[in-house]
């Protein structure tokens, strides 16, 4: 019988995760169906509970119910607690498994497919919400030279570096307000604040990238003003793309036990291929 499984979030029609999954399934020859499921705010448990009712066998979870779905969980990965966010669900005979791809997916995006090395590197997050939780345990474990959290909201950035201190190994792990950046240099710097979705960006100073630097934009499928500052100083700029197709990949691999290609299927979302 064919498995089941889908992306459950408010808004979800935009989602790409059902061909990406639809991709891995066949150059893998797995023999499931993903689909996606629009869920009302409020609603998040009983069409969970529906949808494993009806046999499904997993789930992608995006915004905004990332902490409900960590709620939800009977057991939780490392590094779904570390997050406190789940964005994958594998039900189990013996109890819901909640995990957190995300980080993984973008320093596997990173390190691999970009062939840009985190280690001894010095990098900069913009942001302190939900998108920014799941991926500072993974940049961590990555040891760069230094990790800076920066955001309009100081004391958001400063709960994340005391919610991760433990796993800042030798790291320079700090938080910081946008205008304290000035006279600083950075090799990466991640864009994970939404300001791009309403074409706003952070206020940054001119000189942050230093030269080779990366820009990486978690957004995917347009340009945003981040990106746009990036290029125009000489950054190599990336958007989100990659790191939403590994992030399936590591559902994949939770659900099905094989790792699909992901170049493939990345050159086909951009048209490349
Ligand atoms: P989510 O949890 O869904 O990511 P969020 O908690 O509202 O959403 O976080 C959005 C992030 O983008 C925050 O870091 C926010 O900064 P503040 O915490 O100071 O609000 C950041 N952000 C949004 N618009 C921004 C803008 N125009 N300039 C700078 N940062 C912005």
């Amino acid at each position: 019988m064919t498995d089941t499984y889908a992306v459950i979030g408010n808004p979800v029609a935009h989602s790409k995760s059902p061909e990406i999954h639809a991709a891995f399934a066949r150059a893998t020859s797995q023999d499931v169906t993903y689909n996606r499921i629009f869920c009302e705010i409020g609603a998040f448990s009983e069409t969970v509970r529906a949808f494993q009712a009806a046999g499904g066998k997993g789930l992608n979870i995006t915004l905004p119910f990332k902490h409900e779905a960590f709620e939800f969980a009977t057991r939780h990965s490392a590094r779904a607690r570390q997050a406190g966010a789940v964005n994958v669900l594998a039900f189990k005979a013996t109890g819901v498994e909640g995990d957190n791809t995300d980080g993984a997916g973008l320093t596997r995006d990173i390190t691999v497919n970009l062939g840009h090395a985190l280690r001894g590197q010095r990098i900069l997050l913009l942001g302190a919400g939900g998108a920014s939780f799941g991926v500072v345990g993974p940049l961590l474990e990555e040891a760069p030279l230094a990790l800076v959290i920066v955001n309009r909201t100081v004391s958001k950035a400063e709960v994340l570096v005391q919610r991760f201190a433990a796993a800042r190994g030798r790291c320079e792990f700090s938080a910081s307000a946008y205008g304290a950046l000035a006279g600083r240099q950075f090799d990466v710097v991640i864009n994970a604040t939404s300001a791009g979705l309403s074409g706003e960006m952070p206020a940054l100073p001119a000189e942050l990238f230093a030269p080779g630097a990366l820009a990486y934009d978690m957004v995917y499928g347009k340009t945003t003003p981040f990106m746009q500052y990036a290029q125009a100083r000489g950054a190599a700029v990336v958007d989100g793309l990659g790191m939403l197709v590994e992030q399936a990949a590591e559902s994949f691999v939770i659900w099905r036990g094989v790792r699909p290609a992901t170049a493939p299927v990345m050159a086909a979302l951009r048209g490349t291929r």
